[in-house]
């Protein structure tokens, strides 16, 4: 059985942390759902394993097709994805547009979008009533890079607060769940308390309902990796010695 939004909430309700990760095409995601990951998210953190600096160039086309190779190998994870920059910050129209398309194109269950100011958090009401499930994403969003950096957001009282009530206003906005990246963690376990729907954290201490990492950080794929990312393996180093060993087997007539 697939996860619902409802077992997402239920297991914030039971304690029980989820675990999510990204993906970014089939075999990565049919690992990943089957060694048991919860969520799985075509995040636009992809950009990392299409040689992008930021998030900003991955367009909706891009996310799609990446999605569906994605759905593919999904069985048992709730799939998400991210809606990238500037697919649905034009209008309630433009996010509708591309939101609806992710979900009929894709079979993806829901979408991520960033920040909780009042536009978007209108969006994401008008989003939901037009039966889009929607996670929120508050704290560091790095879609605004250029203007925030890369920097822990909510470090001052004033800034805490107001990422507070962005994420109050977004559950009441009918978001299903909420990404909070990169905030101090007495800042993310007061907003896990507040909230009904679960909190998933990168970067946001152990107090979240569930947490989230970058799969091409945890295998050691990533040129370079954020502080809070923890690395569990060394792909490039694994992948560069698989490669070598064969260049050297083909140079030397031993292979095959
Ligand atoms: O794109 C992404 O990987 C994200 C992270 C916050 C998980 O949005
Ligand atoms: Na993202």
């Amino acid at each position: 059985m697939a996860i619902t939004t409802q077992q997402l909430i239920q297991w914030k309700q039971q304690g029980r942390s989820i675990v999510a990760l990204t993906a970014w095409d089939y075999a990565i995601a049919q690992l990943l759902d089957a060694a048991g990951v919860d969520l799985i998210l075509v995040g636009d953190s992809m950009a990392v394993v299409l040689g992008y600096q930021t998030t900003l160039p991955i367009t909706l086309d891009e996310t799609i097709y990446h999605a569906k190779a994605v759905r593919r190998g999904v069985k048992r994870a709730f799939l998400l994805v991210d809606l990238p920059f500037l697919s649905y910050q034009e209008s309630i129209q433009q996010a509708i547009h591309s939101a609806g398309r992710v979900l009929k194109e894709t079979g993806a269950q829901g979408v991520k979008l960033e920040g909780g100011y009042p536009e978007m958090v209108e969006t994401v009401a008008r989003l939901v009533k037009a039966g889009i499930p929607v996670m929120g994403h508050v704290g560091l969003t790095p879609q605004s890079v250029h203007q925030l950096g890369l920097r822990q957001q909510g470090k001052t009282q004033e800034a805490s607060e107001r990422i507070l009530s962005e994420a109050i206003a977004l559950e009441q906005a009918g978001a299903f769940g909420m990404l909070l990246e990169h905030i101090p963690a007495d800042l993310a376990m007061q907003i896990t308390q507040k909230l009904t729907i679960p909190t998933i954290g990168i970067g946001a201490g152990p107090h979240c309902d569930g947490q989230v990492l970058v799969t091409s950080d945890i295998l050691g794929l990533a040129e370079k990796s954020p502080p809070f990312a923890k690395v569990y393996t060394n792909l490039r180093e694994t992948i560069t010695k698989a490669v070598q060993d064969y260049a050297l087997e083909v140079r030397e007539r031993k292979f095959p």
